[in-house]
């Protein structure tokens, strides 16, 4: 994106051409303005340069009172020196960095394990920039082992489909976008609030490349019933033949249900999941920058998609859409898998289940809010305003007020064909503590009964704008 030509279309704040530098951080005489929009022409001192972007980043909102993400904001003071001895190295030089490249495939294999590969030593996986990415991947082994299913039989590959709630997260339309795959909605409603196989055989057809199941819909939390839509799938091809995989998007839950939730089946323990991907830096809990996927078996993973690189003078084979990407988030994973243990998530994720409980409680116990569902799978949920309670304010004024006590509590409408239901989140993270939670729910309280003493409705907000999933 280049700046807009117009300073009028700028962001906030940033109306003026050149940066205001204060005398105080610059030598006798030195400039003090520098150009915004384009490259200066001189250097600028360290210190100089250091204090522009230190004190320009500071604008940013508070990290730990952003409920809004479910991306890790804090890592402890040992993740940290990895991430700063490690911050130079790339992940794709393995013939490097093979030290590196090792902890990766341990990663991944750690992960097939905990989600019951049948045979983790002949599970492939990889990591990657996150779970988009990781998405695409999964995405991509289902269309080329369709095409290649389909060319074997001699019949078209001209028009796959993948099948997947109205819920999923945009990442899903992009690969259908970019990958020319048509995107098959299963819209959700009151009665099914997640995609559960209900009417899956009216989307299903000999193009479907495979069905999308997500383990903690980004809109609620929720998790998809993998053994439900499974079973849905199992109906389905003893009536046509068709057989369907699944991909699990498990960007937060893949990494919740084995700790919080282990007895419940929804991984490669049911033979039609062909892959996983979840978000290291998710409930994963590393900072940004690191997702994983793994296939159950080499069979799931098509061979003409997997490139090779050199590694210890031998070749490597990858599978990703970025060359060059961050080592040191994959090294923060595997201090995690050490440091925590299946004991330490365990640990970590039932303390932000019971936060998220605590708040859905005393949301519940408002008169003005009904829950849209309970945190009973990842540590989130979200909360409708109740029926004919107030024509005078809504959950976008709501979100509003809390923001300026710094908490950000996005409010958003539900996908079809919920479209008319709007409702507000909180994600519920390792670093938010009982006793913050404490302080968000006064504030919430605060909010609503000032909001309670308004006389007639605020005029209208920017209702359904200001959040993207
Ligand atoms: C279900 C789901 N899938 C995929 C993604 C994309 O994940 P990432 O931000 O790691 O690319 C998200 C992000 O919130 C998500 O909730």
């Amino acid at each position: 994106m280049t700046p807009a030509d117009d300073p009028g279309d700028r962001p906030d704040g940033d109306q003026h051409e050149n940066l205001d530098i204060s005398p105080m951080f610059v030598r006798p005489g030195g400039v003090t303005e520098i150009p915004k929009f384009s490259l200066p022409d001189k250097q600028t001192l360290p210190d100089t340069a250091y204090q522009v972007v230190h004190d320009e980043a500071m604008l940013d909102g508070n990290a730990r009172l952003n409920l809004a993400t479910f991306v890790s904001t804090w890592m402890d003071d040992h993740a940290r020196r990895i991430y700063l001895e490690s911050a130079d190295k790339n992940m794709i030089d393995k013939d490097e960095y093979p030290a590196t490249a090792a902890i990766e495939e341990r990663c991944w294999r750690i992960l097939a394990d905990l989600w019951h590969a049948p045979d983790p030593k002949s599970a492939v996986g990889t990591s990657t920039i996150g779970s988009s990415e990781a998405c695409m991947l999964g995405g991509l082994a289902l269309k080329r082992a369709w095409q290649h299913r389909r060319r074997a039989a001699g019949q078209s590959t001209e028009r796959p489909n993948v099948v997947m709630s109205s819920a999923v997260q945009v990442c899903w339309e992009k690969f259908c976008n970019y990958f020319e795959v048509e995107a098959r909605y299963v819209p959700i409603s009151e009665d099914h609030p997640v995609l559960d196989g209900h009417r899956l055989a009216e989307y299903v057809d000999e193009n479907t490349i495979g069905v999308i199941a997500i383990l903690g819909v980004t809109y609620t939390g929720m998790y998809e019933p993998v053994t439900q839509i499974s079973a849905a799938l199992d109906d389905i091809e003893r009536d046509t033949g068709l057989d369907v995989a699944i991909h699990v998007d498990g960007a937060s839950g893949a990494m919740v249900a084995p700790f919080a939730q282990p007895d419940l089946v929804w991984d490669f323990t049911l033979p039609r999941v062909h892959s996983i991907n979840t978000s290291g830096h998710k409930y994963g809990l590393v900072y940004p920058g690191v997702g994983w996927v793994v296939w159950r078996d080499k069979a799931a993973l098509p061979d003409d998609l997997v490139f090779t690189v050199s590694y210890l003078g031998g070749d490597m084979p990858t599978f990703a859409l970025n060359f060059s990407r961050p080592g040191a988030q994959v090294l923060m994973q595997y201090y995690l898998f050490l440091r925590l243990g299946r004991e330490g998530f365990t640990a970590v994720q039932r303390a932000s289940l019971d936060v998220a409980q605590y708040l859905a409680d005393g949301i519940a116990e408002l008169p003005a809010f009904e829950l849209f569902n309970h945190p009973t799978d990842i540590p989130v949920f979200a909360w409708k305003l109740r029926a004919g309670y107030t024509d005078n304010w809504d959950l976008y004024h709501l979100s509003d007020m809390l923001r300026e006590s710094g908490w950000l509590v996005p409010a958003y409408p539900m996908p079809d064909d919920l479209t008319d239901v709007t409702v507000q989140r909180i994600v519920v993270r390792n670093g938010l503590s009982m006793d913050l939670a404490g302080v968000l729910l006064g504030h919430i309280r605060d909010a609503v009964d000032h909001l309670d003493q308004l006389t007639g409705p605020i005029p209208d907000s920017r209702r359904g704008e200001s959040f993207h999933h």
